[in-house]
């Protein structure tokens, strides 16, 4: 037997419809970040591995076994944008040019995860990352973004949560107090949990485990990291969360929300769907303020975030689209496949989406083709109707038909068709 191939785990085809849905949903998120004023940038796929080591944390679940390494290089497929962008930023000195930038990318990320539902190996991203401002006003402007571009392409049930991790100095002391404490604690913690105590104490933070939420509750209390704010952290994240009440917007403040990648600082939030299951997170993101100046940049604070696109469409649930041929050009008899093609190319210059058998199909097996692919319109080129220059324009739904000029074809498809 002949071997054919599948496609990798933990990877997707789309198909047609599909590939319908995930380009309006692309389409419309362009359409938002453009309306905030944020800029499309298109970026590799290949990166140096060490961007993300140093951009995305050493004891990171990404960097320490999730990345897709080219064989023999030191490259790597990006897992994520936020290091890529800032690499970019930086490469091209853009903060000699202006002291602000907004960006937004849409493409595919990779990281070698145990795929399940919603947990893919190749997926894509929606993202946006505003680079020179440290006002609370624009740490409100990506949440509201990102819940516009969620509610606009259809989800509806959301949940907002947020906490703030505090600035450098609050995340690395609290960071220390968390260490101290899960020494103490060692036997009660699961095998992950072990080994984040040392290389990464806030990521025990996310431990859905119930002992180790027990433990760590009994250290920190219910407050989590925002009980160890420094007074301007602690103002800032005031200001944003009494700015999001007065707009009306509802979140939930998480103080075990900690993010698994250590860019982070400040403001982080996730928005999360009941309708996903485990991995529950359809878009996540948060200030990284001292990300440019890890990376090599002058000290420039930063915020943004990036919606899961598969996550959006599990979350939808909703039927694909079918794609849809306005008209169908069917021929009575090879003799006339010439000058329906003639036809078939005058309908497509006028931009009506137009389509035509290449199987040599019999007229009724054309038609039944034609109704399957839910065509619009059919035009018959019948041997009578071409000698006189015309031909039928049969109406799919009505189930009506009449004889047209050739030369009138266009005129009344396109008002038809639009
Ligand atoms: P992230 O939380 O790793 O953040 O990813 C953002 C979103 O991408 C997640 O909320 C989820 O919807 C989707 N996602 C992540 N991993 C997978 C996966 N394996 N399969 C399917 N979907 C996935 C970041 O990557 C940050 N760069 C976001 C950011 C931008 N922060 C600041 N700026």
């Amino acid at each position: 037997m002949k071997k054919t191939y599948n496609n990798i785990r933990g990877t997707l085809d789309f198909d047609a419809s599909q590939a319908l849905t995930f380009r309006a949903i692309s389409d419309e998120a362009q359409r938002i970040f453009g309306l905030y004023g944020y800029q499309e940038i298109i970026l590799p796929l290949l990166e140096e591995k060490d961007l993300f080591i140093r951009g995305v944390g050493q004891g990171t679940d990404i960097v320490e076994r999730q990345m897709f390494k080219i064989e023999g290089k030191d490259v790597v497929l990006r897992p994520e944008g936020t290091a890529q962008v800032v690499r970019y930023y930086l490469q091209n000195s853009l903060h000699k040019k202006s002291d602000f930038h907004k960006f937004f990318y849409v493409g595919p990320m990779f990281r070698g995860e145990r795929p399940q539902k919603g947990r893919l190996r190749q997926f894509h991203h929606l993202g946006a990352e505003a680079i020179g401002s440290d006002s609370f006003y624009l740490d409100a402007e990506m949440i509201l973004l990102s819940l516009e571009i969620l509610d606009s392409v259809g989800i509806k049930e959301k949940k907002l949560l947020i906490n703030s991790l505090g600035c450098k100095k609050d995340k690395d002391a609290f960071s220390r107090l968390l260490k101290e404490s899960l020494t103490k604690a060692k036997k009660q913690l699961c095998e992950d949990c072990l080994r984040r105590s040392e290389v990464n104490p806030l990521r025990v933070l996310d431990c859905k485990k119930e002992e180790c939420r027990k433990q760590v509750k009994s250290f920190i209390g219910q407050d989590g990291s925002s009980n160890h704010l420094c007074s301007d952290c602690s103002k800032n994240y005031k200001n944003l969360t009494n700015l999001l009440k007065d707009l009306g917007v509802k979140y939930v403040h998480e103080p075990y929300l900690v993010r698994g990648l250590d860019y982070y600082t400040n403001t982080v939030f996730e928005i999360t769907s009941s309708r996903l299951g485990a991995q529950s997170a359809i878009g996540a993101g948060g200030r990284y303020n001292n990300l440019i100046d890890a990376l090599g940049g002058p000290s420039k604070p930063a915020i943004g975030f990036a919606l899961g696109v598969e996550r959006i469409l599990l979350a939808l649930d909703k039927k694909d689209d079918q794609p849809k041929v306005d008209v169908f050009i069917a021929i009575a008899g090879e003799d006339l496949r010439e000058p329906a093609f003639k036809i078939l190319n005058s309908l497509r210059k006028e931009g009506i989406i137009s389509d035509y058998d290449y199987c040599q199909k019999s007229l009724k097996g054309q038609l039944r083709f034609a109704q399957k692919n839910g065509a619009r319109y059919v035009v018959i080129v019948g041997d009578d109707e071409f000698k006189q220059g015309c031909v039928l324009l049969k109406d799919m739904e009505k189930g009506s038909q009449k004889q047209v000029k050739i030369g009138d074809l266009c005129s009344e498809l396109t008002p038809a068709v639009n």
